[in-house]
């Protein structure tokens, strides 16, 4: 099995964004492995803090683990916004693959020697996790939200971000580039899509020269999004979307069938809702390619 290293330098020389797709229960995470399985691409599952909390730290790891392990199959999984270093080793030593550690709300020299800190003890613990930091605001919660921050405020500066990187010996970076998390209500009903800022990506990629990852990519323009990845963003990360399909699905499922109480009978419509939504937003970051040769 590759390593989860590998299949980013990969992705960078492809052209190409692996999916990262945060996960709540067992509907989330079978959608979104059969959507990658399906089309035969290498994905990431997150887990934030409270995604962790729900399901069980170990749990989780545990759940992944047994995906990669029976299909051989490039499943990795994320300890997403993780807010504190013992939250941080607790999913490092449960064998998460990769920590985004995010104080980012902390003044950006406080961001630094936090998250160096975070750096040199997780990699003392397992030298092979990779940790990502994260400079300027793009907001909180992946939920529905009536109005978007003034993201012009947060945007991340090239120049930071390369001493950034240089300081903290991050392994990737997520920056803020118009992107938001959660979605607008007129997201949710189609009727505007966030918009990226390129130039901006491409000159954090010039300057800081690392791989990067772009959060709160529900209901961004799919033309701003194949233009980020073009421009050095390497992950993309969705959340709102997934839990809108799982919400929708459910939904549908109960009045379709008023009576049923069979979890097994009921539960996979919304697999299969989220599962349409995630092989989209795959496709796209993939180009319509497939990202590793068909093995199985
Ligand atoms: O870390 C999770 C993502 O950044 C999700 O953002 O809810 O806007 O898709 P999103
Ligand atoms: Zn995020």
């Amino acid at each position: 099995m590759e390593t989860l290293r590998k299949i980013l330098e990969q992705a960078e020389t492809n052209g190409v964004a692996i999916g990262h797709f945060n996960i709540s229960d067992l509907v989330t995470l079978k959608a979104v492995f059969e959507a990658a399985r399906d089309l035969n691409v290498p994905v990431i599952v997150g887990a934030s803090e409270g995604e962790r909390q729900f399901m069980g730290v170990r749990q989780v790891s545990a759940l992944v683990k047994s995906l990669r392990e029976e299909y051989d199959f490039p499943i990795f999984l994320n300890a997403d916004h993780t807010h504190s270093l013992p939250s941080a080793i607790e999913a490092a030593k449960a064998g998460y693959d990769w920590i985004v550690f995010d104080v980012s709300t902390l003044p950006f020299e406080e961001n630094i020697r936090q998250t160096k800190a975070a750096v040199e003890a997780l990699k003392g613990l397992r030298p092979d996790i990779l940790v990502e930091g994260e400079i300027g605001d793009i907001g909180s919660g992946s939920e529905i939200h009536d109005a978007a921050p003034d993201l012009k405020k947060g945007l991340t500066n090239p120049a930071e971000a390369k001493q950034f990187v240089e300081e903290t010996r991050v392994d990737t970076l997520a920056p803020a580039v118009g992107n938001m998390h959660g979605m607008l209500k007129s997201m949710v009903a189609g009727d505007t899509r966030k918009r990226l800022d390129i130039k901006l990506v491409r000159a954090i990629k010039a300057e800081a020269r690392i791989f990067m990852t772009l959060h709160g990519a529900s209901g961004t323009d799919d033309d701003d999004l194949r233009g980020a990845i073009e421009a050095g963003i390497t992950v993309v990360h969705i959340n709102t979307e997934v839990r809108l399909a799982w919400r929708r699905g459910l939904d549908s499922a109960l009045v379709k069938q008023p009576d049923e109480i069979v979890p097994y009978k009921i539960l996979p419509h919304a697999v299969d809702s989220v599962k349409r939504v995630v092989a989209a937003r795959l496709a796209l970051f993939s180009g319509g390619r497939r990202a590793r040769p068909a093995s199985h």
